[in-house]
């Protein structure tokens, strides 16, 4: 893992292999630049002209400074307009993977507050990320282990303290790429279940006694004491059993209570509503609401956040079986509500039902579930941003952590009669699906308010940027994103704020 020290230094003085700096569109370089700028003097403009550079976000070029500054290489990154946290953080991961072989490195990007800190490590670490672990030769790492961020702000407290928390939330980010990037034959449920209690084993031993996490695995024979028909009945079709993963945060003197639910579908073939070849392609990320609970979970416990937590992985794989689940099967949800089931590939709600039952006993002041739950979201709001729905102050606080987190959301309404349709089902309480494409994603989240018992609850439907299919740009790595942790943590941050503060 990186680490990042902070120096007041000029970029132009310092001594590393190489040194980065932004590029406004506008021509000038970033604030935490200028010293490079001056350096070059009026030579500056004709420098980015033949280099082609307009300070547009993507743009890196590399410059080596025939010592007009003291190290031998300049890597300049475009930015755009304004040295906002979101761009500060997208540049930064370009630069991460320009600067492919120096042993020290220093940044001059804007970091002159906790904002621009944290985006500044963020987009370091989560732009250079890779997921080597099943090359045979992955290679040696070219980044260095100690990276120098140059800010005058240096001394200041609250930006020397913004880098511990950002590497924190890196760390949850990476840990659920790493697992959303896993075979699915390696990460079944029960080996998900394993791995969820060996990372938080691993949290745990850095944590103080009153502060560390409980893990409870349920098995699929304790699934069915409890009647957790979804989960079996989604499980039912493949040689790995499913599990519910539950975690318990609870520091004493907590201010709020927060319960977070994820949808953990291992692998999503469609079930007998078999997908299509190309949509099953990258079905192993249909586990990364599950793998974002966690990991969220983990990083709130290291940051000792005021705030019980009890989360919910829901963890099943939905495959082809002689006893896979059918068209027509009716099952009985944890709450006891029946369910017909219509299409098979609507898997996750059903799962979610059952951990959502489970998360209302627990009385927490606000749930939230997130979830790769409908392709509908995609189609409705593209593949870079989530959609979220459920109670407007719910909603409006989940859009707002994730503003802080730089995670890309957008608001979905209910309307009422989604409530009609939900219930279309002649033979159980309610439909699973009814067939009618229009509003998809918004049929999933009215049926799994059936199951939040009233409390307030926001839903994420992560469907889209969960997975990038495409090339690496900025902080976002090819593959599993990391989407939801970042704005899981600041929604419980920003709930230790808000509550009253308790006399010690
Ligand atoms: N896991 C999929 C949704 C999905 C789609 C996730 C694309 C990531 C990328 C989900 O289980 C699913 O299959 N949804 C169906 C719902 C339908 C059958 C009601 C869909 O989106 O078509
Ligand atoms: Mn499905
Ligand atoms: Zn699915």
């Amino acid at each position: 893992m990186t680490t990042f020290a902070l120096r007041t230094a000029s970029p132009a003085k310092t001594k590393a292999e190489a040194v980065v700096v932004g590029v406004l569109t506008d021509g000038t370089l970033a604030p935490g630049g200028e010293a490079v700028g001056e350096a070059y003097g009026r030579k500056l403009s004709g420098l980015l002209a033949t280099l082609g550079l307009k300070g547009r976000p993507g743009e890196v070029a590399k410059v080596p400074t025939a010592k007009v500054i003291a190290s031998p290489l300049l890597v300049l990154v475009g930015l755009g307009d304004e040295a906002t946290p979101d761009a500060v953080r997208r540049a930064a991961g370009n630069a991460a993977r320009a600067v492919t072989n120096a042993a020290s490195v220093a940044l001059a990007l804007p970091a002159d507050s906790p904002a621009l800190v944290r985006a500044v490590v963020e987009g370091w670490r989560l732009g250079g990320y890779t997921f080597t672990s099943y090359k045979s030769k992955p290679g040696t790492p070219t980044t260095p282990a100690e990276v120098v961020l140059l800010t005058p702000a240096a001394r200041r407290a609250d930006v020397a303290a913004a880098v511990e928390p950002a590497q924190v939330v890196v760390d949850g980010v990476v840990g659920t790429r790493d697992w959303v990037n896993t075979p699915p034959a390696d990460l079944t449920p029960p080996a998900f279940a394993d791995a969820i209690g060996a990372a938080v084993k691993a949290a745990n031993k850095d944590l103080p006694a009153g502060g560390r996490i409980k893990v409870d695995v349920l098995d699929e024979q304790r699934l069915d004491e409890l009647g957790c028909g979804g989960l079996l009945a989604v499980g039912s079709g493949s040689a790995a059993p499913p599990r519910l993963v539950e975690l318990t945060y609870a520091p004493k003197g907590a201010v709020a209570h927060v319960a977070l639910v994820g949808k953990g579908i291992t692998f999503d073939s469609g079930g007998l509503w078999i997908k299509p070849a190309a949509s099953m392609a990258t079905m192993k990320e249909d586990m990364a609401g599950a793998a974002a609970v966690v990991q969220a979970t983990i990083a709130v416990a290291r940051l000792g956040l005021p705030v019980r937590v009890s989360a919910f992985a829901a963890l099943a794989e939905n495959m082809v079986g002689a006893a896979s689940m059918r068209p027509g099967d009716v099952l009985t949800t944890y709450a006891g509500t029946t369910v017909e089931v219509t299409n098979t590939d609507a898997e996750g709600r059903l799962v979610l039902a059952d951990a959502l039952g489970r998360a209302v006993e627990r009385e927490p002041d606000v749930l939230v579930d997130i979830a790769t739950l409908t392709g509908h979201m995609v189609l409705a709001l593209g593949d870079k941003m989530a959609g979220v729905l459920g109670d407007d102050d719910v909603v409006a606080e989940v859009l707002a952590a994730g503003e802080a987190a730089g995670e890309d959301a957008w608001p979905m309404p209910i309307p009422e009669f989604y409530d009609e349709r939900i219930r279309s089902s002649k033979v159980a309480d309610l439909a699973q699906y009814d067939g009618i494409r229009w509003g998809g994603g918004i049929f999933a989240a009215a049926f799994l308010r059936e199951f939040t018992g009233g409390l307030p609850w926001a839903h994420l439907d992560i469907a889209g940027p969960t997975f990038n299919k495409g090339g690496a740009n900025g902080h976002v790595a090819p593959g599993a994103t990391g989407y939801g942790v970042g704005t899981l943590v600041e929604l419980v941050r920003a709930r230790a704020a808000a509550a009253p503060s308790v006399p010690s």
